[in-house]
């Protein structure tokens, strides 16, 4: 059981700002800590070391990150002086997937196998030892997706009947813009990527830049059809 009052959380944190989340989040949860993608929800560290210098970070090390990320996961590692802890896929797994379909196979067979074994699976093996963890997802990333996302919420995916995990957006309530106001006004480091037009970021074969008219999901997975385009770490979003 969760030690805190969900229901009364919500109602406390609906429309709220980011550092007001964070602050609940971090108050509430010792056994929490912050996904980070390497990409803009290095505002999400920002925030959260003014609050707690102790707070974790993890990332999941997909094998298939640009190297403008896994540089910028370097420079945020250094800038703030802080662990990331990365997470890899289980070797075993992903050498059968390559073996079996080589190293493209979601442009055949879609993205969900392979982000299950790449991010999934050590998502999952992650979050089995949290109480709680905080993502950088935000309502306007996604208007098919995202739009009813809550400022914290229990994680139905990732929860278990044994273990109840809380999942915290801190970020929900605010645009791409607020959120580029706080890193150019706090000198928050960024990775190099957006500025060659890439706003949404993950893995490099599975995103691409965007015409600055274009919605930014329209940037990741676009040999898909469908506007439903979640990977596995936000799954609970679609039957929203
Ligand atoms: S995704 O599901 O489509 O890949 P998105 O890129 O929008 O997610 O990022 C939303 C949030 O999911 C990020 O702010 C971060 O909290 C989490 N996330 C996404 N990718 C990663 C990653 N590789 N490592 C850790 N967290 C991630
Ligand atoms: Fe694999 Fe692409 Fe998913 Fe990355 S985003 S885990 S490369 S399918």
């Amino acid at each position: 059981m969760s030690v805190i009052d969900l229901a009364q959380q919500q109602a406390q944190l609906q429309t709220q700002k980011p550092r007001k989340i964070l602050q609940t989040a971090l108050e509430s949860f010792d056994n929490i800590a912050i996904s980070f993608s390497g990409a803009e929800d290095v505002v999400l560290i920002d925030l959260a070391l003014a609050i707690r210098k102790d707070v974790r970070v993890f990332s999941l090390d997909t094998g298939r990150l640009h190297p403008e990320t896994y540089q910028f996961i370097e420079q945020v590692r250094k800038h703030y002086q802080i662990e990331i802890e990365l997470l890899s896929p289980d070797y075993q797994t992903l050498e059968q997937l390559v073996k079996a379909k080589g190293l493209f196979s979601f442009y055949a067979d879609g993205h969900q196998e392979c982000c299950g074994i790449r991010k999934v699976a050590p998502l999952r093996r992650k979050l089995a030892g949290l109480d709680a963890w905080i993502t950088g997802q935000r309502k306007d990333q996604s208007l098919d997706t995202r739009q009813n996302l809550l400022e914290v919420e229990l994680d139905t995916a990732f929860s278990t009947p044994e273990h109840e995990l809380i999942k915290y957006n801190p970020l929900a309530n605010w645009s791409s813009a607020q959120v580029w106001d706080h890193i150019e006004a706090y000198q928050v480091p960024y990775n190099a990527l957006h500025a060659k037009g890439f706003t949404s970021i993950g893995c490099e074969p599975c995103t691409r830049s965007i015409l600055p008219n274009q919605h930014e999901r329209l940037g990741r997975w676009w040999w898909e059809s469908g506007n439903k385009k979640e990977c596995g770490l936000h799954a609970a979003n679609i039957q929203k």
